[in-house]
């Protein structure tokens, strides 16, 4: 038996032999193509369903090699594939790729990098924690905290929860990560109206509760009511308490009063997380850093690479002020792994993923081809873009803007003039599906208040001028086809 497995094995290791002798080959030129026209592509190919309809058949008993299936997958990626690194994707908040940083993530995944230890790659594990400090120094966040990269801002909250669920626990004198929450009373969470779903998730993952999130009340001038804050915390009477800081919402670009919530809490026993996934960018730029002014004093951050530091994804960073909570929350040890004390790191026992890709690769790659000037220079050219079509906005008959504009989302929507609230909601909400199914920009809706909104997210810095311009026709053309 096993002699007869030996010999079934051998000729398809031949041929991956010499598929993979020449796989950069074959695939090399679609490659250059995808990222050098990267400006061209609509940003949602119509027709993506139909186009996908082949994928639906039984498994093959005798594949078709390596070249077929590239061949088939390219094709599709053409036809149904979205462009998010392309100039026209607005939706969520999608970031693009700088060249070097795309280009070391294609080096990541030739050498198939793996970062659990320093012993799987000494380069990736070491770039990663390089790539990380350059982020604490672009970034301002404290020389002390300790980062890990993950996979996006969810598990970067995660993360930072993780240790201050630890944390709480060890305040009530018990070790979560070993004996669990059965029994103990709920960890208090207080934020605002601007905790984001990812946040939500999280706190459901660690044993909160959703519906066990304490939301503070925004006051009558429409930001959080300090006052309420400062009385949920009071109301605690000295218990530890997790509090969650928004650095950047996603309807408006807006941002809870940092500085200030985090002095109040400061004043109680809480741990404060600050979710800064793209807000946190504004401290690159003098026009935008007072919104995150007074963040370093946080006991952990969420920092998104996918987003506005223009990395691939998926990647995103957690800071945590004390390398032990991580520890102790994600502890991970048996006899054939590293030993806990081994200084050479092993990242995969400070976090949520063991095994773990090369992230750190194109983070330290962007940094060191731009440095702290060119992703300044992208941060103030997100901004100068979302300034330019909130004006545009501003002038074009059809468009009205819902808010201010202190970041880089611009939140407006279709207005004919005659329809009532209800009404303009619904032809909104029409729309908006309609630029989907259009998919030459991709752009989402949402609620701001009542009113349903367009608000794309500029974050990318493929992203021109005319880029928005035309967006702005584009919704115009649109809407009046609907209405
Ligand atoms: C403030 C905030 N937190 C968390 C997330 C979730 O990020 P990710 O999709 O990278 O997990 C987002 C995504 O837009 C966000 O804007």
């Amino acid at each position: 038996m096993p002699n007869q497995t030996a010999h079934q094995a051998a000729p398809l290791a031949d041929q991956l032999r010499r598929e993979a002798s020449t796989l950069v080959h074959d695939l090399a030129d679609a490659l250059a193509v995808a990222i050098a026209q990267a400006d061209e592509r609509p940003a949602l190919p119509p027709g993506a369903d139909a186009a996908l309809a082949v994928l639906d058949e039984p498994l093959p008993d005798r594949g078709e090699g390596a070249r077929q299936a590239l061949e088939q997958l390219l094709d599709l990626q053409a036809r149904a594939g979205t462009n998010t690194a392309g100039p026209r994707c607005y939706h969520f908040v999608i970031g693009g790729n700088t060249p070097a940083a795309h280009g070391a993530d294609l080096v990541a995944a030739a050498f198939d990098v793996l970062t659990y230890t320093w012993v799987t790659s000494p380069v990736g594990v070491r770039m990663e924690l390089q790539a990380l400090e350059w982020l604490k120094q672009l970034l301002g966040i404290p020389a002390g905290m300790h980062g890990l990269m993950v996979t996006g801002a969810t598990m970067a909250n995660f993360v930072g929860m993780a240790a201050a669920r630890q944390w709480w626990g060890e305040e009530l004198g018990f070790d979560v990560s070993e004996t669990g929450l059965a029994g103990q009373p709920p960890m208090p969470v207080i934020s605002t109206g601007f905790l984001h779903a990812a946040s939500r998730k999280v706190l459901s993952l660690l044993g909160v509760g959703r519906a066990n999130i304490t939301q503070v009340p925004d006051g009558p001038d429409g930001g959080v009511d300090l006052d309420a804050f400062t009385r949920a915390l009071e109301q605690l009477g000295g218990a530890p308490a997790l509090v969650v800081v928004n650095a950047g919402e996603v309807n408006a670009g807006h941002f809870d009063p940092v500085a200030a919530m985090i002095d109040i809490a400061r004043r109680h026993r809480c741990w404060v997380h600050v979710d800064g996934a793209f807000g946190l960018f504004a401290a690159l730029s003098p026009r935008t850093a007072h919104l995150v002014a007074g963040f370093e004093g946080a006991d952990s951050i969420t920092v998104d690479g996918h987003k506005w530091l223009n990395v691939p994804y998926d990647s995103g960073y957690a800071f945590v002020r004390d390398h032990g909570l991580m520890a102790r929350a994600f502890r991970y040890s048996a006899d054939y792994l590293p030993d806990e004390d081994d200084p050479r790191p092993t990242l995969g026992a400070i976090g949520p993923e063991s095994s773990r890709r090369g992230r750190g690769f194109a983070v330290w790659a962007t940094l060191k081809a731009y440095g702290r000037d060119g992703h300044r220079q992208i941060v103030e050219h997100c901004l100068d873009i979302a300034q330019h079509f909130a004006r545009v906005v501003d002038h074009t008959p059809g468009l009205e803007r819902m808010a201010d504009v202190p970041l880089n989302i611009v939140a407006f929507r279709y207005n004919p003039g005659g329809l009532d609230e209800a009404e303009l909601d619904a032809l909104n909400q029409r729309l908006g599906e309609a630029v989907i199914e259009a998919g030459e920009f991709l752009v989402g809706t949402s609620k701001l208040g009542e009113r349903t909104i367009f608000r794309p997210a500029f974050s990318n810095w493929r992203t021109r001028r005319e880029d928005v311009e035309a967006l702005a026709g584009h919704i115009v053309r649109l809407g009046q086809g609907l209405n």
